[in-house]
């Protein structure tokens, strides 16, 4: 596979660009949506598929032919307005030197964390990461070709603050969490982590985006737990340093801006910010009331979200009430309509499909009153 920004020019014209267009502030006919983990356990064709090829989840994030299925196979269901690439946030971690893996039943199992900052010098500092996670980028080209202009194509990376998070803690429930530790008994170690990491994560993202991503996201789901101080001052700096980065590069190397989403989940106090923080969409959780967060953030970005991911377990006629209160309240205009977090593994894909088909039917008929 060659991948570069050469290869853009022979994709498929797009026939479905509600999404970017939201992204950018333009009028949409009806309201774009997707779903945040719209691959995987909940539907029993990526069961079906992981067993039969008796496969790891990882195995099937490194193999770009099985990542492309799996990226599809939403789209085979439900009337989705993007699809996002097979993966997950954790390779950049990986590529770093720690390995990681996921097992079914046992979460994410890492060959060592890191505990103080002697143990950043186990980290592979100067990896490439636009080699060493190139099946990524195969991946995305392939699924670009393969999705034959369908809907756009989100490329994403875990937030510097989420990953550090993971790379100390091991997971975002840690019985005793070290990382928020780490940034007051260690403050310089943390901004040369967070650092590191920032350096790696904006060369990923623009490769991405010469792969064929045609919109990132940035996932910074342990955002909430650091208190407004702490965001300030180890979250927020760096979220910028990646969305300035990336456009900056992009706009070097001659190639076209695509849309960046940022996703910091539960913080709050940090809407503000994030509306100047050089993102066109700003996604929110579930927590966050509509018409509150669309003032906080003000006019100049799309916000993205948040049905409550649990709603997905309530009866058809509720789930369908609450879409059409969550598209009432946001309104049509710069709205992505998401979940406020991931699908769960146990629900119903039935029930996805109510919630898809829910928003465009309600913001088309919004739209036309
Ligand atoms: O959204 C999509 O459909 C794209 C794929 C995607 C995955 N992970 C697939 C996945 C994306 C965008 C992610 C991001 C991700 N990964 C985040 C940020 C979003 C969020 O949910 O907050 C985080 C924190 C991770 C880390 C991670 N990976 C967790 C917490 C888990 C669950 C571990 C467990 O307890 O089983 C994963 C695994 C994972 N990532 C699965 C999928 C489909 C399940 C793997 C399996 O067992 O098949």
């Amino acid at each position: 596979q060659q991948s570069g920004p050469l290869i853009t020019q022979f994709f498929p014209p797009l026939k479905n660009d509600l999404i970017l267009r939201a992204a950018r502030g333009e009028k949409t006919e009806r309201v774009p949506v997707w779903l945040m983990r719209q691959a995987g356990r909940y539907l029993p064709e990526y069961n079906e598929f992981k067993k039969e090829h008796s496969a790891g989840f990882f195995d099937m994030v490194r193999t770009p032919s099985m990542a492309c299925e799996i990226t599809l196979q939403p789209l085979k269901r439900f009337d989705l307005d993007a699809a996002i690439i097979f993966s997950d946030i954790l390779v950049i971690p990986q590529a770093l030197g720690m390995g990681v893996d996921i097992q079914e039943g046992k979460g994410i199992i890492f060959d060592f964390l890191l505990e103080t900052p002697e143990d950043l010098k186990k980290l592979n500092t100067v990896v490439d990461v636009t080699t060493e996670l190139h099946y990524v980028m195969d991946a995305i080209t392939l699924t670009r070709q393969q999705l034959n202009g369908r809907c756009p194509l989100f490329g994403f990376s875990g937030a510097p603050w989420t990953l550090m998070k993971y790379m100390i803690d091991g997971s975002s429930s840690a019985p005793l969490p070290k990382a928020r530790r780490w940034l007051v008994q260690y403050p310089e170690a943390s901004r040369q982590l967070l650092k590191l990491l920032t350096t790696k994560i904006i060369n990923y993202l623009v490769a991405q985006v010469k792969a064929g991503a045609q919109i990132l996201q940035v996932f910074d789901s342990s955002a909430g737990e650091l208190g407004p101080t702490q965001f300030n001052k180890f979250a927020l700096p760096f979220l910028r340093e990646v969305a300035y980065s990336v456009k900056e590069r992009l706009h070097e190397e001659q190639i076209d801006p695509v849309p960046m989403v940022v996703f910091a989940k539960d913080a709050h106090f940090a809407l503000e910010d994030l509306a100047k923080s050089g993102y066109e969409v700003v996604s929110i959780d579930w927590t966050q009331k509509p018409a509150h967060a669309r003032r906080l953030l003000g006019s100049q970005v799309t916000v993205q979200g948040n049905l409550d991911p649990t709603l997905l377990y309530a009866s058809k006629e509720e789930l369908k009430h609450a879409v059409k209160e969550m598209v009432t309240k946001f309104g049509t205009n710069r709205y992505i309509a998401n979940l406020g977090h991931g699908v769960s593994k146990d629900v119903d894909p039935e029930n996805v499909k109510v919630f898809v088909d829910a928003v465009h039917i309600y913001s088309e008929e919004i739209n036309a009153t």
